[in-house]
């Protein structure tokens, strides 16, 4: 776009203010979309969603699909994902499958707390820290009382703490029990009301106040068996499969280029479904990446290990979620997806995210350590080159097949195939 005289003039001045088609022409003319495009984004625009946020253009539409065969402490459950990425959820399903030839999956959320803090600075540390001793439950009623329907849902503001962080900065943390909401806005409220009681009593500058997404105190510890022989491929034995699949995850341990790959395969499932439930994967992504660096050395979040004839995995992830508030009453599918899901609070929310992001992790592993990640993928990569080269849903088959036997499967192949069945 050139910034010209026109530009200058300002027509995108308040442009939330203008009516929808306003908004709409004035993206058309800049753009200068076709009426093909006009009419897509016309299509998928939801009035909801010109309330959820502003300038509202349409609604992206991402793939939704199911996993199946997850069994999370005892019960079965279908999981809604919401992904662009080629056989997550087939990889997702084959974990899933695995993991349930054992015992299933375990999953065990003990507590969600939520913190967040109120920096300070130049104020002296043991000044701050004795205050804050001396008037604990002081803060804590402030707390409640700044954002009281929390008490009537069972949560509310449990502990503060305070850490110095240089000489010049110090931290007072808040701790909430933020129910069955995730809690952002609960907690930025309170967060406000003491900083603003603690700079008054004390006569201290405070920097911000705001919740934070290290949320090693909202976790789900994950934990699955699969017997080895369940882990056997064509060309390598259960045995060996389960041995490399613990060295691939020691691996992890050590290497930081092979810690954030492990760790985003588990996130492929994570994301996925905190999106089909409504909630705030950035959020999410930021908990379990600062979690997995909270030794001062980023690590995978997940470990393998072999016993005797079993493969055991277990993972503790960071999940600041909410199964009420945000999103998830103005996303129409998030309802639905819960019902599929049959989940029914947050803590079960919780226990069948992090059972997806396991599965994910031992579908990914598994691959990795026997027939390697591309074979696997193959089909589903070919479909996605055949489609964005322009095959449609009718041609798909063929131009699959033919590039499953071609030499060079790449987009002018398509192109070819493409050009001789549509002669
Ligand atoms: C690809 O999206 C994810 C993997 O790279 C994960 C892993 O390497 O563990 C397959």
């Amino acid at each position: 776009m050139q910034i010209d005289g026109d530009m200058m003039e300002n027509k995108w001045n308040q442009f939330y203010k203008k009516s929808y088609s306003d908004r709409l022409r004035l993206i058309a003319q800049s753009a200068g979309l076709s009426e093909d495009q006009l009419k897509l984004i016309k299509q998928n625009a939801d009035d909801k969603s010109g309330e959820l946020i502003e300038n509202s253009l349409t609604d992206y539409r991402l793939p939704e699909g199911i996993v199946t065969g997850l069994v999370v402490n005892g019960h079965q459950h279908l999981v809604p994902m919401v992904t662009e990425e080629p056989s997550v959820i087939a990889a997702a399903s084959n974990g899933a499958k695995l993991l349930s030839a054992g015992t299933g999956i375990t999953s065990v959320v003990s507590q969600k707390l939520i913190s967040g803090q109120v920096i300070i600075k130049n104020a002296k540390f043991e000044v701050v820290s004795d205050f804050v001793s001396s008037n604990r439950h002081k803060i804590l009623e402030l707390a409640d009382h700044s954002h009281p329907t929390i008490l009537k849902y069972g949560g509310g503001a449990k502990k503060v703490l305070v850490r110095k962080l240089s000489a010049q900065f110090t931290s007072v943390d808040l701790f909430v029990d933020t129910g069955e909401a995730m809690g952002a806005n609960i907690i930025n409220t309170m967060l406000e009301a003491i900083a603003n009681w603690i700079s008054e009593q004390l006569a201290v500058e405070t920097t911000m106040a705001i919740l934070s997404n290290f949320a090693d105190e909202a976790v789900v510890q994950v934990s699955g068996k699969v017997p080895v022989d369940k882990l056997a491929s064509k060309s390598v034995a259960g045995s060996v499969a389960a041995q490399r699949i613990a060295d691939a995850s020691e691996v992890a341990q050590l290497d930081i280029k092979r810690a954030a790959t492990h760790n985003k395969g588990i996130m492929n499932g994570v994301d996925a479904a905190v999106m089909a439930f409504g909630n705030d994967w950035r959020a999410v992504e930021s908990a379990v990446h600062s979690y997995a660096a909270q030794t001062g050395t980023y690590k995978g979040v997940s470990t393998w290990h072999v016993h005797g004839n079993q493969l055991e995995g277990k993972m503790i992830l960071p999940l600041p979620i909410g199964f009420v508030g945000g999103a998830s009453k103005v996303l129409d599918m998030v309802a639905v997806n819960k019902q599929i899901a049959q989940i029914h609070n947050v803590k079960e929310e919780m226990q069948v995210i992090g059972a997806v992001g396991l599965a994910q992790n031992l579908a990914a592993l598994k691959a990795l350590v026997t027939d390697g990640i591309q074979k696997g993928h193959m089909n589903l990569q070919l479909k996605s080159l055949a489609l964005s080269n322009g095959a449609t849903t009718q041609e798909l088959p063929t131009v699959v097949d033919q590039l499953r036997k071609s030499s060079n499967p790449d987009s002018t192949a398509v192109k070819d195939i493409l050009k001789t069945i549509r002669r």
